[in-house]
């Protein structure tokens, strides 16, 4: 069980230390949200954040891009430090291409499914896969209310997983109420925002949510 946790709800003007917080708490990537304004109302960061932070940590980052035409700016997104590049399929026209782009660029390949998108979008890509990111808010902001259709969705794609080596994560509303179940519905990353970083000390809850969620291991 992995735990993410999103800089989005961290203060943007010291991400360095936010990060080494987390990092020390035993964080096992940093989740790294880009946002175009287009593809979802907000704007976020992009490469040079990325390249800053990446100096400054030596976990993997995990970059979730919610931007429209991704496959412009994948080789820059890898350039820029990112270890896992993941894209919306809602953004993607030829999916298959953009993974498989990014995975000759040098990352792992994601691909995040908005609430509303079915799971078997993904049967004819499975190969093209190292991770999928199952959104249980709409994407866009951090602090939302968790969508609960997203139990449903992570136990289809466990078994549309099968044995392929294929990380299922969960982003959006997690935090230790719910932590326990998305385990146990098949969730193997925790992605948490505004439960670590609003929190009065991220480390506390990155500890908190790894003790909650392996509950049930
Ligand atoms: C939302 C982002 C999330 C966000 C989650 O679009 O993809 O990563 O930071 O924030 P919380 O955990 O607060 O819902
Ligand atoms: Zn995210």
């Amino acid at each position: 069980m992995k735990i993410a946790p999103s800089i989005l709800s961290a203060d943007f003007a010291a991400l360095g230390d936010a990060i080494a917080r987390v990092e020390s708490a035993g964080a096992d990537q940093v989740h790294v949200d880009v946002m175009d304004g287009h593809f979802v109302p907000n704007l976020t960061i992009g490469p040079p954040v990325i390249e800053s932070i990446r100096k400054r940590t030596r976990l993997p980052l995990d970059v979730h891009l919610m931007i429209e035409s991704p496959e412009r700016s994948i080789e820059d997104f890898v350039r820029a430090g990112a270890d896992l590049l993941t894209v919306h399929l809602e953004a993607c026209i030829h999916l298959q291409r953009a993974l498989a782009q990014i995975r000759e660029a040098g990352a792992k390949a994601g691909v995040a499914l908005n609430p509303s998108t079915l799971p078997s979008t993904l049967e004819f890509v499975l190969d093209d896969l190292d991770l999928i990111l199952v959104m249980s808010v709409n994407p866009g902001f951090g602090g939302q209310s968790f969508i609960p259709t997203a139990y449903a969705k992570l136990r289809q794609l466990r078994r549309l997983i099968g044995d392929r080596a294929i990380e299922l994560s969960v982003d959006g509303g997690v935090g230790l109420a719910n932590a326990a179940s998305l385990v146990q519905a098949g969730a193997g990353v925790l992605v948490a925002g505004s439960a670590i970083f609003g929190a009065p000390d991220p480390a506390h809850a990155v500890r908190a949510l790894r003790s909650a969620a392996e509950v049930v291991k």
